[in-house]
């Protein structure tokens, strides 16, 4: 497999960064995970939007032209192997004595891009649904960062992996302690790698795009299906009742695109089968993305 770093096209396993480099020592850096359908980019400028976005909120300046990034996208498509495939983007502050504060002066960052695979869902899974289990939201407050710092979000995902199930859904309260999170004031920010949509007596709801979730690019395409669809749908805080209590529960991202939750914390969710708004909502999806890549 041949990877982008640094200005470089290389063979994976010729692909070396410096043990100094600021995203090894400190996580220091952010990233993007672009979808590659029939090997076109989907929504690359959203994705670069939120790129920049996550780049202001690490103060780090774009390393790279939209046309640059572009080439990049095209000669990795072009190398990888299958026709579905997603680009992993990732940059850092670059290799320097290990120090907290920035750099001064400033190095150059290290751009790291692959084009993987994109694995669909099976059919079984799409068919039966998936289980997920809760966890108090223990991560910081810029979550609207896509930053490489994974930690927690890696250590609440081997939860749901070590429970047997496939995500693992995250609350937040004002007064968060960790063996109290599931409380009445407790409300709802997203998955570990997904954001969450709670659908109930006709109408999807999903929280807001704030500090506290990552703004996900599905998570709008979602939202378009629903208003070219007259899918009503509201944006707002979500209490932790409402999610047990919903009809139906649906988890996005860009790799998984969309899945119906069917149990969460071994309770069932509605009849605890993929419902009919999931079955509508995929069945767009899927026309969707076949309209959007022949489009273009
Ligand atoms: N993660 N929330 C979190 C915490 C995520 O990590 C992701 C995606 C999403 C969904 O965003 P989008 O629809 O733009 O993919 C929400 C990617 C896929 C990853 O880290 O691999």
């Amino acid at each position: 497999m041949t990877i982008y770093l640094n200005g470089q096209y290389l063979p994976i396993e010729e692909a070396r960064i410096s043990v100094l480099d600021r995203g090894f020592i400190f996580g220091d850096g952010v990233y993007e995970v672009i979808p590659v359908y029939s090997r076109r980019p989907f929504r690359p400028a959203a994705h670069l939007q939120r790129l920049q976005h996550s780049l202001d909120g690490i103060l780090l300046a774009n390393p790279l032209s939209l046309a640059a990034w572009t080439a990049i996208f095209e000669r990795l498509i072009a190398l990888c192997e299958t026709e579905d495939q997603y680009l992993y983007l990732h940059i850092t502050r670059g290799v320097a004595p290990r120090d907290h504060p920035f750099p001064d002066p400033p190095v150059p960052p290290t751009v790291f891009v692959m084009a993987n695979p994109l694995l669909m869902p099976p059919a079984s899974l799409v068919a039966s649904g998936v289980a997920a289990i809760t966890a108090p939201d223990n991560r910081w407050l810029r979550c609207d960062i896509k930053a490489i710092s994974l930690l927690p979000n890696v250590l609440l995902r081997q939860m749901s992996v070590d429970a047997g199930c496939s995500e693992t859904i995250l609350f937040r309260s004002e007064s968060l302690t960790s063996n109290a999170f599931l409380t009445e004031e407790a409300f709802l920010t997203e998955g570990s790698a997904s954001n969450i949509f709670v659908f109930k007596n006709g109408v999807l709801a999903a929280p807001p795009k704030d500090h506290l979730m990552l703004p996900g690019i599905t998570y709008d395409v979602i939202l378009e299906i629903a208003e070219a669809n007259a899918i009503p749908y509201q944006i707002r805080k979500i209490a932790v009742a409402e999610v047990f209590a919903a009809d139906e529960l649906l988890l996005t991202s860009s790799t998984r695109e969309v899945q119906a939750i069917t149990h969460l914390d071994g309770k069932p969710i509605g009849t605890a089968n993929p419902g009919p708004l999931f079955q509508k909502i995929h069945t767009l999806y899927q026309k969707f993305k076949r309209e959007v890549m022949r489009a273009q």
